[in-house]
Protein backbone atom coordinates (compact mmCIF):
# COMPACT_ATOMS: atom_id res chain seq x y z
CA UNK A 1 0.00 0.00 0.00
CA UNK A 2 1.48 3.48 -0.53
CA UNK A 3 -1.55 5.26 1.83
CA UNK A 4 1.16 7.70 2.78
CA UNK A 5 1.02 9.27 -0.55
CA UNK A 6 -2.69 9.60 -0.72
CA UNK A 7 -2.95 13.36 0.62
CA UNK A 8 -6.67 13.59 1.19
CA UNK A 9 -8.48 16.12 -1.12
CA UNK A 10 -9.00 19.07 0.93
CA UNK A 11 -12.07 21.89 0.27
CA UNK A 12 -10.58 24.75 1.59
CA UNK A 13 -7.26 24.45 -0.01
CA UNK A 14 -9.02 24.17 -3.36
CA UNK A 15 -10.61 27.12 -2.48
CA UNK A 16 -7.23 29.29 -1.61
CA UNK A 17 -5.39 28.52 -4.56
CA UNK A 18 -3.78 31.21 -6.65
CA UNK A 19 -3.79 31.61 -10.52
CA UNK A 20 -0.18 30.65 -11.44
CA UNK A 21 1.64 29.35 -14.81
CA UNK A 22 1.86 25.67 -15.04
CA UNK A 23 4.74 23.70 -15.22
CA UNK A 24 5.44 21.60 -18.43
CA UNK A 25 6.85 17.97 -17.77
CA UNK A 26 7.71 15.71 -20.54
CA UNK A 27 6.63 12.21 -20.31
CA UNK A 28 9.08 9.36 -20.37
CA UNK A 29 7.91 5.79 -19.30
CA UNK A 30 10.31 3.97 -16.93
CA UNK A 31 12.49 1.31 -19.28
CA UNK A 32 11.68 -0.91 -16.45
CA UNK A 33 8.03 -1.35 -17.47
CA UNK A 34 8.12 -1.80 -21.00
CA UNK A 35 6.54 -5.25 -21.88
CA UNK A 36 4.52 -6.02 -18.59
CA UNK A 37 1.93 -6.01 -20.55
CA UNK A 38 3.15 -8.55 -23.04
CA UNK A 39 0.63 -11.20 -23.73
CA UNK A 40 -2.09 -9.71 -21.46
CA UNK A 41 -5.22 -8.46 -22.55
CA UNK A 42 -7.53 -4.87 -20.91
CA UNK A 43 -10.80 -3.58 -21.13
CA UNK A 44 -11.11 0.32 -20.58
CA UNK A 45 -14.22 1.91 -19.25
CA UNK A 46 -14.91 5.62 -19.62
CA UNK A 47 -17.56 6.99 -17.57
CA UNK A 48 -18.41 11.26 -17.94
CA UNK A 49 -16.90 13.95 -19.96
CA UNK A 50 -14.91 14.26 -23.12
CA UNK A 51 -12.18 15.46 -20.88
CA UNK A 52 -12.68 11.84 -19.68
CA UNK A 53 -12.56 10.52 -23.14
CA UNK A 54 -9.68 12.41 -24.02
CA UNK A 55 -7.93 11.02 -20.99
CA UNK A 56 -9.06 7.15 -21.60
CA UNK A 57 -6.57 7.93 -24.79
CA UNK A 58 -3.75 8.99 -22.72
CA UNK A 59 -4.37 5.72 -20.79
CA UNK A 60 -5.01 3.35 -23.52
CA UNK A 61 -2.05 4.57 -25.28
CA UNK A 62 -0.11 3.93 -21.87
CA UNK A 63 -1.49 0.17 -22.09
CA UNK A 64 -0.58 -0.68 -25.58
CA UNK A 65 3.29 1.04 -25.09
CA UNK A 66 3.42 -1.55 -22.20
CA UNK A 67 2.62 -4.48 -24.34
CA UNK A 68 -1.41 -5.06 -23.07
CA UNK A 69 -4.08 -5.71 -25.83
CA UNK A 70 -7.65 -5.23 -25.98
CA UNK A 71 -9.34 -7.90 -24.61
CA UNK A 72 -13.32 -9.03 -25.79
CA UNK A 73 -14.99 -8.79 -22.32
CA UNK A 74 -14.20 -7.89 -18.77
CA UNK A 75 -14.66 -11.63 -18.07
CA UNK A 76 -11.28 -12.77 -19.82
CA UNK A 77 -9.53 -9.64 -19.46
CA UNK A 78 -6.30 -9.60 -17.52
CA UNK A 79 -6.27 -5.81 -16.46
CA UNK A 80 -10.06 -3.79 -16.29
CA UNK A 81 -9.99 0.19 -15.82
CA UNK A 82 -12.54 1.84 -14.98
CA UNK A 83 -12.12 5.99 -15.63
CA UNK A 84 -14.44 7.35 -13.59
CA UNK A 85 -16.91 10.54 -12.92
CA UNK A 86 -18.21 12.19 -10.22
CA UNK A 87 -20.27 15.09 -11.43
CA UNK A 88 -24.14 13.28 -10.18
CA UNK A 89 -24.86 10.54 -7.78
CA UNK A 90 -25.83 8.50 -10.38
CA UNK A 91 -22.66 8.48 -12.68
CA UNK A 92 -20.78 7.28 -9.05
CA UNK A 93 -23.70 4.30 -8.31
CA UNK A 94 -23.22 2.82 -12.11
CA UNK A 95 -19.36 2.32 -11.06
CA UNK A 96 -19.74 0.97 -7.84
CA UNK A 97 -22.39 -1.07 -9.55
CA UNK A 98 -19.71 -2.14 -12.22
CA UNK A 99 -17.23 -3.24 -9.24
CA UNK A 100 -19.70 -5.24 -7.88
CA UNK A 101 -20.14 -7.14 -11.78
CA UNK A 102 -16.36 -7.46 -12.31
CA UNK A 103 -15.69 -8.95 -8.93
CA UNK A 104 -17.90 -12.19 -10.19
CA UNK A 105 -14.74 -12.39 -13.09
CA UNK A 106 -11.95 -11.88 -10.69
CA UNK A 107 -12.94 -14.84 -8.50
CA UNK A 108 -13.00 -16.96 -11.66
CA UNK A 109 -9.51 -15.41 -13.10
CA UNK A 110 -7.93 -14.41 -9.65
CA UNK A 111 -4.82 -12.86 -11.70
CA UNK A 112 -7.06 -10.05 -12.82
CA UNK A 113 -5.84 -6.51 -11.86
CA UNK A 114 -8.51 -3.88 -11.49
CA UNK A 115 -7.55 -0.06 -11.15
CA UNK A 116 -9.96 2.78 -10.87
CA UNK A 117 -8.70 6.33 -12.22
CA UNK A 118 -10.76 9.42 -12.99
CA UNK A 119 -12.19 11.95 -10.89
CA UNK A 120 -14.10 9.71 -7.99
CA UNK A 121 -10.91 8.85 -6.31
CA UNK A 122 -10.37 12.57 -6.18
CA UNK A 123 -12.81 12.42 -3.26
CA UNK A 124 -11.83 10.91 0.08
CA UNK A 125 -15.05 9.37 0.50
CA UNK A 126 -15.12 7.14 -2.11
CA UNK A 127 -11.33 6.00 -1.64
CA UNK A 128 -12.59 5.01 1.80
CA UNK A 129 -15.21 3.24 0.37
CA UNK A 130 -13.54 1.17 -1.96
CA UNK A 131 -10.58 0.36 0.91
CA UNK A 132 -13.69 -0.98 3.07
CA UNK A 133 -16.03 -2.63 1.18
CA UNK A 134 -14.31 -3.10 -2.73
CA UNK A 135 -10.96 -5.40 -2.17
CA UNK A 136 -11.21 -6.47 -5.76
CA UNK A 137 -9.60 -3.36 -6.45
CA UNK A 138 -6.01 -3.40 -7.20
CA UNK A 139 -5.04 0.67 -8.35
CA UNK A 140 -6.47 3.54 -7.39
CA UNK A 141 -5.06 6.59 -8.84
CA UNK A 142 -6.62 10.39 -9.55
CA UNK A 143 -6.98 12.67 -12.41
CA UNK A 144 -3.52 14.25 -11.81
CA UNK A 145 -1.12 10.91 -12.21
CA UNK A 146 -2.64 8.79 -14.32
CA UNK A 147 0.82 9.06 -16.12
CA UNK A 148 1.97 7.38 -13.87
CA UNK A 149 0.13 4.32 -14.27
CA UNK A 150 2.67 2.09 -16.01
CA UNK A 151 5.02 1.98 -12.62
CA UNK A 152 1.51 1.42 -10.42
CA UNK A 153 0.66 -1.68 -12.79
CA UNK A 154 4.37 -2.88 -12.31
CA UNK A 155 3.51 -2.80 -8.57
CA UNK A 156 0.17 -4.42 -8.56
CA UNK A 157 1.74 -7.06 -10.68
CA UNK A 158 3.97 -7.72 -8.36
CA UNK A 159 1.00 -8.51 -5.80
CA UNK A 160 1.10 -4.72 -4.16
CA UNK A 161 -1.81 -3.01 -3.42
CA UNK A 162 -1.49 0.67 -5.08
CA UNK A 163 -3.82 3.85 -3.52
CA UNK A 164 -2.26 7.23 -4.81
CA UNK A 165 -4.57 10.12 -5.07
CA UNK A 166 -2.96 13.59 -5.24
CA UNK A 167 -4.40 16.41 -3.83
CA UNK A 168 -3.02 18.86 -5.94
CA UNK A 169 -2.40 19.29 -9.64
CA UNK A 170 1.30 18.23 -10.38
CA UNK A 171 2.67 19.87 -13.77
CA UNK A 172 1.17 19.81 -17.53
CA UNK A 173 2.48 16.43 -18.51
CA UNK A 174 3.23 16.38 -22.49
CA UNK A 175 3.84 13.96 -24.69
CA UNK A 176 2.05 11.09 -22.92
CA UNK A 177 1.23 8.47 -25.55
CA UNK A 178 -2.61 8.30 -26.82
CA UNK A 179 -4.48 6.39 -29.04
CA UNK A 180 -7.53 7.93 -30.42
CA UNK A 181 -10.46 6.60 -30.96
CA UNK A 182 -11.35 7.65 -33.91
CA UNK A 183 -8.94 8.94 -37.39
CA UNK A 184 -10.96 11.71 -38.36
CA UNK A 185 -12.31 13.40 -35.00
CA UNK A 186 -9.68 14.24 -32.27
CA UNK A 187 -10.12 15.67 -28.78
CA UNK A 188 -7.20 18.56 -28.09
CA UNK A 189 -6.85 19.31 -24.39
CA UNK A 190 -6.67 23.21 -24.35
CA UNK A 191 -6.49 23.93 -20.21
CA UNK A 192 -7.32 21.17 -17.15
CA UNK A 193 -8.80 21.87 -13.99
CA UNK A 194 -11.23 24.65 -13.65
CA UNK A 195 -10.89 27.86 -10.96
CA UNK A 196 -15.50 28.53 -11.34
CA UNK A 197 -16.50 27.11 -8.34
CA UNK A 198 -20.21 27.10 -9.06
CA UNK A 199 -21.68 26.29 -6.06
CA UNK A 200 -23.44 22.49 -7.59
CA UNK A 201 -20.29 21.25 -8.87
CA UNK A 202 -17.51 19.10 -7.90
CA UNK A 203 -14.92 19.56 -10.79
CA UNK A 204 -12.78 22.33 -9.38
CA UNK A 205 -12.04 19.88 -6.49
CA UNK A 206 -11.63 16.92 -8.83
CA UNK A 207 -9.74 18.85 -11.49
CA UNK A 208 -7.90 20.95 -9.87
CA UNK A 209 -6.61 24.51 -10.20
CA UNK A 210 -7.28 25.91 -13.99
CA UNK A 211 -4.06 25.67 -15.90
CA UNK A 212 -3.58 26.08 -19.82
CA UNK A 213 -1.42 24.57 -21.77
CA UNK A 214 1.34 26.08 -23.73
CA UNK A 215 0.08 27.44 -27.07
CA UNK A 216 3.00 25.99 -28.89
CA UNK A 217 2.37 22.59 -27.97
CA UNK A 218 -1.64 22.77 -28.53
CA UNK A 219 -0.14 24.10 -32.15
CA UNK A 220 1.63 21.75 -33.07
CA UNK A 221 0.11 18.77 -31.88
CA UNK A 222 -3.24 20.36 -34.12
CA UNK A 223 -0.43 20.81 -36.75
CA UNK A 224 0.31 16.85 -36.63
CA UNK A 225 -3.28 15.85 -36.94
CA UNK A 226 -4.22 17.54 -39.98
CA UNK A 227 -0.73 16.67 -41.46
CA UNK A 228 -1.99 12.94 -40.60
CA UNK A 229 -5.32 13.49 -41.97
CA UNK A 230 -7.71 14.28 -38.89
CA UNK A 231 -10.76 16.52 -40.40
CA UNK A 232 -11.80 17.77 -36.96
CA UNK A 233 -10.56 18.87 -33.47
CA UNK A 234 -12.74 19.52 -30.77
CA UNK A 235 -10.37 21.58 -28.30
CA UNK A 236 -11.47 20.46 -24.53
CA UNK A 237 -11.10 22.67 -21.43
CA UNK A 238 -14.21 23.15 -18.63
CA UNK A 239 -13.99 26.51 -19.60
CA UNK A 240 -12.33 27.69 -22.46
CA UNK A 241 -13.27 31.46 -22.46
CA UNK A 242 -10.52 31.84 -19.42
CA UNK A 243 -7.96 29.99 -21.47
CA UNK A 244 -4.70 31.42 -20.86
CA UNK A 245 -5.31 33.45 -17.93
CA UNK A 246 -2.69 31.78 -15.86
CA UNK A 247 0.13 32.75 -17.93
CA UNK A 248 2.62 35.20 -16.73
CA UNK A 249 4.74 37.17 -19.02
CA UNK A 250 2.39 37.21 -22.10
CA UNK A 251 -1.15 38.05 -23.10
CA UNK A 252 -2.15 35.39 -25.05
CA UNK A 253 -5.95 34.51 -24.74
CA UNK A 254 -8.38 32.28 -26.21
CA UNK A 255 -9.31 34.60 -29.60
CA UNK A 256 -6.18 34.15 -30.42
CA UNK A 257 -5.45 30.78 -30.11
CA UNK A 258 -8.39 30.21 -31.77
CA UNK A 259 -7.09 33.02 -34.92
CA UNK A 260 -3.83 30.76 -34.85
CA UNK A 261 -5.59 27.32 -34.79
CA UNK A 262 -7.76 28.87 -37.79
CA UNK A 263 -4.80 28.84 -40.11
CA UNK A 264 -4.11 25.57 -40.18
CA UNK A 265 -5.53 23.25 -42.75
CA UNK A 266 -7.91 21.23 -40.92
CA UNK A 267 -11.27 21.28 -41.91
CA UNK A 268 -13.10 21.70 -38.27
CA UNK A 269 -12.55 23.67 -34.71
CA UNK A 270 -14.68 23.01 -32.38
CA UNK A 271 -14.30 24.17 -28.53
CA UNK A 272 -16.37 22.85 -25.49
CA UNK A 273 -17.26 24.31 -22.85
CA UNK A 274 -17.57 28.07 -22.62
CA UNK A 275 -18.38 29.52 -19.73
CA UNK A 276 -21.26 33.13 -20.61
CA UNK A 277 -19.48 35.10 -18.20
CA UNK A 278 -16.58 34.89 -20.17
CA UNK A 279 -17.47 35.01 -23.40
CA UNK A 280 -16.00 37.87 -25.01
CA UNK A 281 -16.46 40.20 -28.11
CA UNK A 282 -12.67 39.38 -29.32
CA UNK A 283 -14.20 35.91 -29.26
CA UNK A 284 -17.29 36.58 -31.14
CA UNK A 285 -15.80 38.59 -33.69
CA UNK A 286 -13.67 35.24 -34.34
CA UNK A 287 -16.24 33.30 -34.35
CA UNK A 288 -17.79 35.19 -37.10
CA UNK A 289 -14.99 35.05 -39.43
CA UNK A 290 -16.34 31.09 -40.07
CA UNK A 291 -13.86 29.47 -41.85
CA UNK A 292 -12.92 26.53 -39.81
CA UNK A 293 -14.69 27.67 -36.74
CA UNK A 294 -17.72 25.99 -36.91
CA UNK A 295 -21.64 27.51 -36.52
CA UNK A 296 -22.42 25.59 -33.41
CA UNK A 297 -21.50 26.57 -29.28
CA UNK A 298 -22.60 25.06 -26.46
CA UNK A 299 -23.44 27.34 -23.71
CA UNK A 300 -24.36 26.05 -20.23
CA UNK A 301 -26.83 28.48 -18.65
CA UNK A 302 -27.40 26.29 -15.79
CA UNK A 303 -30.87 28.32 -14.81
CA UNK A 304 -33.32 31.19 -15.91
CA UNK A 305 -33.44 32.35 -12.08
CA UNK A 306 -31.49 35.60 -11.36
CA UNK A 307 -31.93 34.37 -8.12
CA UNK A 308 -30.53 30.51 -8.37
CA UNK A 309 -28.08 31.61 -10.83
CA UNK A 310 -26.17 34.11 -8.08
CA UNK A 311 -27.40 30.81 -5.88
CA UNK A 312 -24.98 28.94 -8.10
CA UNK A 313 -22.22 31.67 -8.10
CA UNK A 314 -22.44 31.61 -12.37
CA UNK A 315 -21.78 35.26 -12.10
CA UNK A 316 -23.84 36.34 -14.77
CA UNK A 317 -27.94 37.51 -15.14
CA UNK A 318 -30.73 36.17 -17.07
CA UNK A 319 -30.76 39.07 -18.95
CA UNK A 320 -26.52 39.48 -19.59
CA UNK A 321 -27.08 35.66 -20.68
CA UNK A 322 -29.84 36.63 -23.43
CA UNK A 323 -27.67 39.81 -24.23
CA UNK A 324 -24.73 37.26 -25.17
CA UNK A 325 -27.45 35.08 -26.97
CA UNK A 326 -28.66 38.19 -29.05
CA UNK A 327 -24.90 39.37 -30.10
CA UNK A 328 -23.99 35.94 -30.83
CA UNK A 329 -27.05 35.28 -33.38
CA UNK A 330 -26.66 38.63 -35.00
CA UNK A 331 -22.68 37.84 -35.34
CA UNK A 332 -23.12 34.79 -36.69
CA UNK A 333 -26.31 33.83 -38.62
CA UNK A 334 -27.87 30.27 -38.23
CA UNK A 335 -25.59 29.30 -35.49
CA UNK A 336 -26.51 26.30 -33.42
CA UNK A 337 -26.84 27.25 -29.45
CA UNK A 338 -27.14 23.70 -27.07
CA UNK A 339 -27.09 24.76 -23.26
CA UNK A 340 -26.76 22.48 -20.22
CA UNK A 341 -29.73 23.07 -17.64
CA UNK A 342 -30.22 22.11 -14.07
CA UNK A 343 -33.74 21.26 -12.24
CA UNK A 344 -34.27 21.27 -8.34
CA UNK A 345 -31.71 23.49 -7.31
CA UNK A 346 -31.67 23.99 -3.48
CA UNK A 347 -35.05 26.68 -2.82
CA UNK A 348 -35.59 26.60 -6.52
CA UNK A 349 -39.88 27.89 -6.36
CA UNK A 350 -41.82 27.21 -9.28
CA UNK A 351 -41.73 31.11 -10.03
CA UNK A 352 -37.88 30.50 -10.16
CA UNK A 353 -38.57 27.36 -12.82
CA UNK A 354 -40.79 29.31 -14.74
CA UNK A 355 -38.13 31.76 -15.53
CA UNK A 356 -35.87 28.52 -16.96
CA UNK A 357 -38.87 28.12 -19.33
CA UNK A 358 -38.86 31.12 -19.97
CA UNK A 359 -34.98 31.52 -21.18
CA UNK A 360 -35.45 28.42 -23.18
CA UNK A 361 -38.31 29.90 -24.83
CA UNK A 362 -36.47 32.90 -26.20
CA UNK A 363 -33.13 31.55 -27.01
CA UNK A 364 -34.22 28.42 -29.33
CA UNK A 365 -31.89 26.46 -27.68
CA UNK A 366 -31.44 23.07 -30.34
CA UNK A 367 -30.78 20.76 -28.06
CA UNK A 368 -29.44 20.79 -24.05
CA UNK A 369 -28.32 18.21 -21.32
CA UNK A 370 -31.30 18.41 -18.40
CA UNK A 371 -30.33 17.52 -14.93
CA UNK A 372 -31.76 17.09 -11.61
CA UNK A 373 -29.78 18.65 -9.06
CA UNK A 374 -27.70 15.69 -7.49
CA UNK A 375 -26.26 17.22 -3.42
CA UNK A 376 -22.22 16.56 -4.18
CA UNK A 377 -20.39 16.24 -0.83
CA UNK A 378 -18.26 18.83 -0.08
CA UNK A 379 -19.57 21.65 -2.11
CA UNK A 380 -21.48 24.70 -1.10
CA UNK A 381 -25.29 23.58 -2.10
CA UNK A 382 -25.01 19.95 -0.51
CA UNK A 383 -25.85 21.66 3.05
CA UNK A 384 -28.47 23.97 0.96
CA UNK A 385 -31.70 23.88 2.47
CA UNK A 386 -33.92 22.41 -0.18
CA UNK A 387 -37.71 22.04 0.27
CA UNK A 388 -38.67 20.74 -2.76
CA UNK A 389 -39.95 16.92 -3.40
CA UNK A 390 -38.06 14.97 -5.86
CA UNK A 391 -41.55 14.16 -7.63
CA UNK A 392 -41.76 17.80 -8.49
CA UNK A 393 -38.23 17.91 -9.51
CA UNK A 394 -38.91 15.03 -11.90
CA UNK A 395 -41.83 16.75 -12.93
CA UNK A 396 -39.83 19.97 -13.82
CA UNK A 397 -37.31 17.90 -15.90
CA UNK A 398 -40.42 16.20 -17.93
CA UNK A 399 -41.96 19.59 -18.44
CA UNK A 400 -38.07 21.33 -19.60
CA UNK A 401 -37.69 18.35 -21.94
CA UNK A 402 -40.95 19.15 -23.93
CA UNK A 403 -39.78 22.35 -24.23
CA UNK A 404 -36.16 21.51 -25.06
CA UNK A 405 -37.01 18.53 -27.62
CA UNK A 406 -39.18 21.15 -29.27
CA UNK A 407 -36.14 23.18 -30.09
CA UNK A 408 -33.91 20.05 -31.16
CA UNK A 409 -36.71 19.07 -33.45
CA UNK A 410 -36.91 22.90 -34.77
CA UNK A 411 -33.17 22.70 -34.93
CA UNK A 412 -33.28 19.83 -37.52
CA UNK A 413 -36.41 21.27 -39.93
CA UNK A 414 -34.50 24.04 -40.76
CA UNK A 415 -32.22 22.19 -42.40
CA UNK A 416 -34.82 20.29 -44.48
CA UNK A 417 -34.13 20.85 -48.72
CA UNK A 418 -30.78 22.04 -48.33
CA UNK A 419 -27.25 20.14 -49.14
CA UNK A 420 -25.16 20.01 -45.96
CA UNK A 421 -21.85 18.94 -45.54
CA UNK A 422 -21.39 15.46 -43.22
CA UNK A 423 -18.15 14.20 -41.81
CA UNK A 424 -18.95 10.77 -41.87
CA UNK A 425 -18.21 8.82 -39.06
CA UNK A 426 -19.12 5.24 -39.99
CA UNK A 427 -21.94 2.68 -40.07
CA UNK A 428 -25.14 4.12 -38.37
CA UNK A 429 -25.76 2.69 -34.70
CA UNK A 430 -29.72 2.23 -35.48
CA UNK A 431 -29.97 1.52 -38.47
CA UNK A 432 -28.30 -1.24 -41.10
CA UNK A 433 -26.46 -0.26 -44.15
CA UNK A 434 -27.17 3.00 -43.52
CA UNK A 435 -23.95 5.66 -42.54
CA UNK A 436 -23.97 8.51 -40.03
CA UNK A 437 -22.11 11.32 -39.31
CA UNK A 438 -22.45 14.57 -38.19
CA UNK A 439 -23.22 18.70 -40.32
CA UNK A 440 -21.25 21.49 -39.06
CA UNK A 441 -23.87 22.70 -37.31
CA UNK A 442 -23.17 19.61 -35.39
CA UNK A 443 -26.26 17.58 -36.36
CA UNK A 444 -26.76 14.17 -36.62
CA UNK A 445 -27.43 12.86 -40.17
CA UNK A 446 -28.21 9.35 -41.41
CA UNK A 447 -27.84 8.74 -45.30
CA UNK A 448 -27.00 5.48 -47.63
CA UNK A 449 -23.33 5.55 -49.07
CA UNK A 450 -20.16 3.18 -49.46
CA UNK A 451 -18.06 2.35 -46.20
CA UNK A 452 -14.95 4.12 -48.35
CA UNK A 453 -16.90 7.45 -47.36
CA UNK A 454 -15.90 7.43 -43.60
CA UNK A 455 -13.37 9.78 -42.14
CA UNK A 456 -14.47 12.54 -45.42
CA UNK A 457 -16.49 15.12 -45.41
CA UNK A 458 -19.45 14.70 -48.52
CA UNK A 459 -22.39 16.57 -49.63
CA UNK A 460 -25.30 15.51 -48.24
CA UNK A 461 -29.28 16.72 -49.38
CA UNK A 462 -31.74 17.00 -46.34
CA UNK A 463 -34.76 14.87 -47.27
CA UNK A 464 -36.36 14.07 -43.79
CA UNK A 465 -36.26 15.77 -40.05
CA UNK A 466 -36.76 13.57 -37.26
CA UNK A 467 -36.39 15.21 -33.50
CA UNK A 468 -32.98 13.49 -32.99
CA UNK A 469 -31.73 13.34 -36.23
CA UNK A 470 -32.20 14.31 -40.10
CA UNK A 471 -31.98 12.06 -42.97
CA UNK A 472 -30.10 12.75 -46.79
CA UNK A 473 -28.82 11.34 -49.69
CA UNK A 474 -25.43 10.97 -50.46
CA UNK A 475 -25.23 13.71 -53.67
CA UNK A 476 -22.16 11.36 -55.00
CA UNK A 477 -19.95 13.50 -57.55
CA UNK A 478 -22.17 16.79 -57.25
N1 LIG B 1 -17.56 23.00 -17.23
C1 LIG B 1 -18.77 22.81 -17.86
C2 LIG B 1 -19.60 21.65 -17.43
C3 LIG B 1 -19.12 20.64 -16.50
S1 LIG B 1 -20.21 19.48 -15.85
C4 LIG B 1 -19.57 24.05 -17.65
O1 LIG B 1 -19.34 24.83 -16.79
O2 LIG B 1 -20.49 24.22 -18.39
C5 LIG B 1 -21.50 19.29 -17.03
C6 LIG B 1 -22.83 19.68 -16.53
O3 LIG B 1 -23.23 18.87 -15.45
C7 LIG B 1 -22.93 21.09 -15.99
O4 LIG B 1 -23.05 22.04 -16.98
C8 LIG B 1 -24.16 21.01 -15.13
O5 LIG B 1 -25.32 21.31 -15.86
C9 LIG B 1 -24.20 19.54 -14.69
N2 LIG B 1 -23.89 19.39 -13.27
C10 LIG B 1 -22.73 19.68 -12.64
N3 LIG B 1 -22.84 19.42 -11.32
C11 LIG B 1 -24.09 18.95 -11.11
C12 LIG B 1 -24.81 18.53 -9.96
N4 LIG B 1 -24.27 18.54 -8.75
N5 LIG B 1 -26.09 18.09 -10.13
C13 LIG B 1 -26.66 18.08 -11.35
N6 LIG B 1 -26.03 18.48 -12.46
C14 LIG B 1 -24.76 18.91 -12.36
FE1 LIG C 1 -18.25 22.99 -12.74
FE2 LIG C 1 -18.81 25.54 -13.01
FE3 LIG C 1 -16.32 24.66 -13.43
FE4 LIG C 1 -18.24 24.06 -15.15
S1 LIG C 1 -17.48 26.12 -14.72
S2 LIG C 1 -16.73 22.68 -14.32
S3 LIG C 1 -20.02 23.82 -13.85
S4 LIG C 1 -17.41 24.67 -11.50
FE1 LIG D 1 -17.23 13.83 -14.55
FE2 LIG D 1 -14.82 14.53 -13.91
FE3 LIG D 1 -15.77 15.15 -16.27
S1 LIG D 1 -16.56 14.60 -12.59
S2 LIG D 1 -17.94 15.37 -15.91
S3 LIG D 1 -15.40 13.13 -15.53
S4 LIG D 1 -14.41 16.38 -15.04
Amino acid sequence: MREDQYVKPKLNEARRRSRTEASVLDFTIPSETLGIGQGKTYVLQTYGCQGNEADSEKIRGLLETLGFSPADSEASADLVVLNTCAIRANAENKVFGELGRIKQYKDQHPGMIIAVGGCMPQEEVVVEKILKTYHQVDIVFGTHNLHLLPEYLAGAIRGTKVIDVWSQEGSIVERVPLIRNSGSKAWVNIMFGCDEFCTYCIVPYTRGKERSRQPADILAEVTDLSARGYREVTLLGQNVNSYGLDFTGKTYRFADLLADLSAIPIERIRFTTSHPKDFSDELIEALAKGGNLMPFIHLPVQSGSDRILKAMNRKYTKEQYLELVRKIKTAIPGVSLTTDIIVGFPGETPEDFAETLDLVEKCAFEGAYTFVFSPRSGTPAATMADATPAAEKMQRLYRLNEEINQGFAAGNRRFLGQTVKVLVDGPSKTKKNVLSGYTEHNKLVNFCGPDSLCGSIVPVRITGAKTWSLDGEWQDGK
